[in-house]
């Protein structure tokens, strides 16, 4: 894999690109008012970023990040995603989404909603719970004393180890929360959403979440 395709180029994706840039990677960044709009950011990224459409972010992406308020996830493209892993970044925030039923009431999770969007691709929740200053401080190499863990939720084995991976490569432990219904083990209001937490740590924050 090469190439990071991201849709949304805010806070978060900005971090993720920026730890894929020094790890290797080419990114294409998209957003929803044009790559235009995304000059200034790409020229301070450097050479191997470059901004597209969300289409073409979606069909350049080997694995792609969707990054951007949940209210507007309908809109990402389901074509160039099929057959791929897609992170899944978003939370729900009732007060900038809007109510969704199936998240008010608790039978579905924000990343749920994404997978049946694109029911064709790997789903792999991802990110969510770090903020995107701490994303790029918090990153070490492999067998640091001090490594965070980050958590991964995901219905496919294979994505999710693919994801594992990634974040392993840029930095992070990886602890598996489960498929995507266990995903609100880590949306916002539980012990693990936020906190930097070890392996163990991670585990325990999981393991102690209520719902609603
Ligand atoms: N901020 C954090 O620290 C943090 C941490 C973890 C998770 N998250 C979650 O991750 C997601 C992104 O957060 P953020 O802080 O990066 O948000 P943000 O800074 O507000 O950036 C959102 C990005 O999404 C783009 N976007 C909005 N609607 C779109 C659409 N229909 N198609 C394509 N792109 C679209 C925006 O582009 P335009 O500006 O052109 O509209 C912008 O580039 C959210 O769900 C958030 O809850 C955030």
């Amino acid at each position: 894999m090469t190439t990071i395709g991201l849709i949304g180029a805010g806070n978060i994706g900005q971090a993720v690109a920026r730890l894929a840039l020094d790890h290797g990677y080419d990114v294409v960044l998209s957003n929803s008012r044009g790559p235009e709009t995304l000059t200034d950011v790409v020229e301070g990224l450097g050479d191997r970023a470059v901004a597209g459409t969300s289409e073409e972010a979606a069909a350049r992406g080997e694995l792609v990040v969707v990054t951007i308020p949940l209210r507007a996830y309908r809109d990402v493209p389901v074509e160039p995603l099929a057959g791929k892993v897609v992170i899944d970044t978003n939370n729900y925030y009732p007060q900038r989404d809007g109510q969704i039923a199936a998240l008010d009431d608790g039978s579905g999770t924000s990343a749920g909603l994404l997978q049946e969007h694109l029911a064709a691709s790997h789903v792999v929740k991802a990110f969510n719970h770090v903020s995107s200053a701490h994303l790029t401080e918090h990153a070490r190499p492999t067998g640091a004393s001090d490594r965070r863990a980050l958590a991964v939720a995901g219905d496919d084995d294979g994505a999710k180890a693919t994801v594992a991976a990634l974040i392993d490569e840029l930095g992070f432990d990886v602890v598996d929360v489960g498929p995507l219904s266990e995903s609100w083990r880590i949306e916002p209001g539980t012990p693990g959403y936020g906190p930097r937490l070890d392996t163990i740590g991670l585990r325990e924050a999981l393991a102690a979440a209520t719902r609603g």
